[in-house]
């Protein structure tokens, strides 16, 4: 019996893709990449924005004459957006053939529900379970070698006013330091050679334990003195939570990658205020030149919103001009999305025409930058963790810098895993190209 996942949205769903592949295999299924070969296929969906949510019900719904014709193919929907109010039912009347709906924490039960289905015919749908204890029992099968992902922490608490993430993740729940260090010593023991920790807002990591002493700067330092030749990546930073402390301990140990993800969504404080981001441009510049004294080569990147209601001219230019400012290697830019439930959606809409030439604006300023920075590393050797082989360039492979830039240069899959040394000799936007010089 064969399964297919399709995930969308963030490394969090692709890291639970991979436990319910983990339970999937045990229950002796094993993978395929074609729909037509499969007896299950899993949708692990998102609905940060409308078009994750549409793409979602557009794939969905492309199934349906797949299982007209195959009627004992299960198909399973999971992830965030089956959390939201109302969408069990949305799955019962207008995808009436998807047999199981779950929420994105009752993973636990995805083998009894199959097993239902199997064996009575039955469907089940349990969608609301985000504020479900943590259940970190799961077997995983891993997909991203030599990365790992590592959950610290599951939710938010933040609400932002755009967002909803805390309404379908749930109140943020730590989970226990044992227990992250010794999945990661596992992990590093068995041949990984990244790990990248996960969480919504892993500087808020440890408030709700117990145990005082314990946060995200603590729980960095304890995985950083594991033993063994391995990077550690995090994400995503907070700028109302992240702190001197945490950049010291990246600072201090050379296995935390000088690489910090630390989302600013917009320039001018009046949209910050209405978006409860809790911390100014100011403190944001501040954030930056703390970091850039501590850690001087630190790729920083970001994500920034465009057409947040009320954004005004004014606004907008203010956005230009922090990113002008603080020069970040990347930044992934959005068209605010109106979403069901957050607050954002009762305040008064910028136009669509408006939004969009803000984004086109916004984005070629950034890939200026982006190409400056690009062109800054010509010429220099970088140690590669080599990641792939290259889906666009014949005979390559790819890994990234220390600092996050993705490089590709020749080479086999047998350097897949392997810590090389590059030399960087071509930039195109975004990407390095370079040449091997030595190899791990
Ligand atoms: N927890 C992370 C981000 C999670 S969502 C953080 O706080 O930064 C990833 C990104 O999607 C956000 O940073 C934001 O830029 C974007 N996003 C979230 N809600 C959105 C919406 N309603 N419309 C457009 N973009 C949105
Ligand atoms: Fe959403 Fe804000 Fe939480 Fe990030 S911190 S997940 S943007 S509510
Ligand atoms: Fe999407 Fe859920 Fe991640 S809404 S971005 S998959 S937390």
């Amino acid at each position: 019996m064969k399964y297919l996942t399709i995930t969308y949205g963030c490394q969090m769903n692709l890291h639970e893709s991979e436990k319910a592949a983990g339970i999937l295999e045990g229950m002796g299924y094993t993978p395929t990449d074609a729909a037509e070969d499969a007896d299950l296929i899993i949708f692990n969906t998102c609905c940060i924005r409308d078009t994750a949510e549409k793409r979602a019900f557009g794939n969905i719904g492309a199934l349906k004459p797949l299982k007209k014709q195959k009627k004992d193919l299960i198909i399973a929907v999971m992830g965030c957006m089956t959390e939201q109010k109302g969408y069990d039912e949305i799955f019962r009347k207008k995808y009436p053939y998807v047999d199981i709906v779950l929420g994105t924490n009752n993973l636990d039960k995805l083998e009894s529900f199959i097993r239902i289905r199997r064996e009575k015919g039955r469907k089940s749908y349990e969608n609301v379970s985000c504020d479900n204890p943590i259940n970190d029992d799961l077997p995983v099968t891993r997909t991203s070698y030599p990365n790992a992902w590592v959950n610290i922490m599951y939710g938010c608490n933040n609400f932002c006013s755009y967002c909803i993430v805390p309404y379908v993740r749930g109140r943020e729940r730590s989970r226990n330091p044992e227990d992250i260090v010794s999945e990661v010593r596992a992990l590093v023991e068995s041949g990984y050679k990244e790990i990248t920790l996960l969480g919504q807002n892993v500087n808020s990591y440890g408030h709700d334990l117990k145990d005082k002493s314990v946060d995200f700067a603590y729980i960095l330092e304890e995985i950083a003195g594991i033993e063994g030749k391995f990077r550690i990546r995090f994400m995503t930073s907070h700028p109302k939570d992240l702190n001197a402390e945490v950049v010291d301990v990246i600072a201090k140990y050379p296995n935390i990658c000088n690489n910090i993800h630390l989302p600013v969504q917009a320039g001018s404080n009046d949209v910050l205020r209405k978006m409860n981001r809790r911390y100014t441009r100011e403190r944001y510049f501040s954030l930056i030149d703390m970091i850039r004294s501590k850690i001087p080569d630190c790729g920083i990147t970001t994500d920034i919103m465009v057409g947040f209601p009320e954004e005004t001219e004014e606004d907008f230019s203010q956005t230009l001009s922090l990113v002008e400012k603080v020069r970040f290697s990347n930044a992934f830019t959005f068209v605010y999305s109106m979403r069901k439930g957050t607050k954002a959606v009762e305040m008064q809409q910028v136009d669509f025409r408006t939004k969009q030439r803000r984004i086109k604006e916004l984005i070629a300023l950034q890939n200026r930058i982006t190409k400056e920075i690009s062109l800054t590393y010509i010429g220099g050797v970088y140690e590669i963790l080599v990641e792939d082989v290259s889906a666009k360039h014949d005979g390559c492979v790819c890994g990234r810098t220390d600092s996050g830039r993705l490089v590709t240069f020749k080479g086999g899959a047998d350097l897949i895993g392997q810590f090389v040394k590059v030399k960087i000799t071509q930039s195109r936007s975004a990407s390095l190209f370079g040449e091997l010089t030595e190899q791990g």
